[in-house]
């Protein structure tokens, strides 16, 4: 795993915070992610089949920053209870909110503010009342062992600095049975210097992206059994501080990842 261009993972954690933060309010376009979709939009977003986000906000996509469609192999039923790790502004929170009715609650865990509050207001906006948001981190989940269905989540892990820990209170919050359902970057091979020394190539989930080996080494590490990964070209832009060189180092490398495991039943 790649070391940090950071002090500590605080410092790492606060960098993080405040790009997303000031992602998100650079404009009325609320564009959160410099690594965005190509005009993350209706017709255009490939993660996700058109008609599942006719369901949400405009506003909301404009907002949101994907890497892949974790619902897609969730396989949500009424009445489960879902945590989505690293939520933003709620795009897989709300589908599953939408999936998992009637009877069933989804938790959205972030450590940004004020994308919990955007969360919030698009809640609102389409009316469910089975969303409870935490602010949090997703290394320190407060929430109760084995109260979880399914966890899901979209782009978030990987800029989490202790990927154990993080895999470690997954499993502790996921009931015996439950499921783990997320879409994740991946780099194989190691990372360049410039990688490392730069800052942004973490915010911009490159640099703390695991490989499809040690991601699958550390779920079984930590007791996830049926893990399976499957890889797909990322469809997002290269982030501008990466030098033509550096874009032909990492094409076919940095990658768009479906992961999913099972917590073994008692
Ligand atoms: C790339 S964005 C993805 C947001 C959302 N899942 C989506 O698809 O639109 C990553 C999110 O993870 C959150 N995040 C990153 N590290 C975190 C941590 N250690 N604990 C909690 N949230 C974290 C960030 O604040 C940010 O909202």
């Amino acid at each position: 795993m790649a070391e940090f261009p950071f002090s500590t993972e605080e410092a790492l954690r606060s960098f993080i915070c405040r790009y997303y933060q000031e992602n998100l309010s650079l404009s009325a376009q609320a564009r959160y992610c410099e690594r965005r979709h190509q005009g993350l939009g209706r017709s255009q977003c490939t993660c996700y089949r058109p008609e599942q986000l006719r369901v949400l906000p405009e506003e909301l996509l404009a907002g949101a920053c994907c890497c892949g469609n974790p619902l897609e192999q969730a396989e949500l039923k009424a009445g489960e209870s879902v945590l989505d790790l690293g939520c933003g502004v709620g795009l897989d929170l709300l589908l599953a909110a939408q999936q998992v009715q009637p009877g069933g609650i989804v938790y959205g865990l972030d450590m940004n503010e004020a994308a919990l509050e955007r969360a919030e207001a698009y809640r609102r906006q389409l009316n469910l009342d089975n969303v409870r948001l935490l602010r949090g981190l997703i290394e320190e989940l407060p929430l109760a062992e084995a109260t979880i269905d399914v966890i899901i989540s979209n782009c978030a892990i990987n800029l989490v600095p202790d990927k154990e820990r993080a895999l470690r209170e997954a499993y502790r919050v996921l009931k015996p049975g439950g499921r783990l359902a997320i879409a994740d970057t991946v780099l194989e091979g190691e990372p360049s210097d410039l990688l490392r020394r730069e800052p942004q190539a973490w915010a911009a989930c490159l640099t703390g992206s695991l490989s499809t080996a040690i991601y699958r080494k550390l779920l079984a590490a930590t007791g996830f059994s049926d893990i399976t990964i499957e890889l797909a070209a990322g469809d997002w832009d290269w982030p501008a501080f990466l030098d033509e060189e550096e874009r032909q180092r990492l094409q076919g490398r940095w990658l768009s990842a479906l992961i999913r495991a099972r917590k073994p039943a008692a």
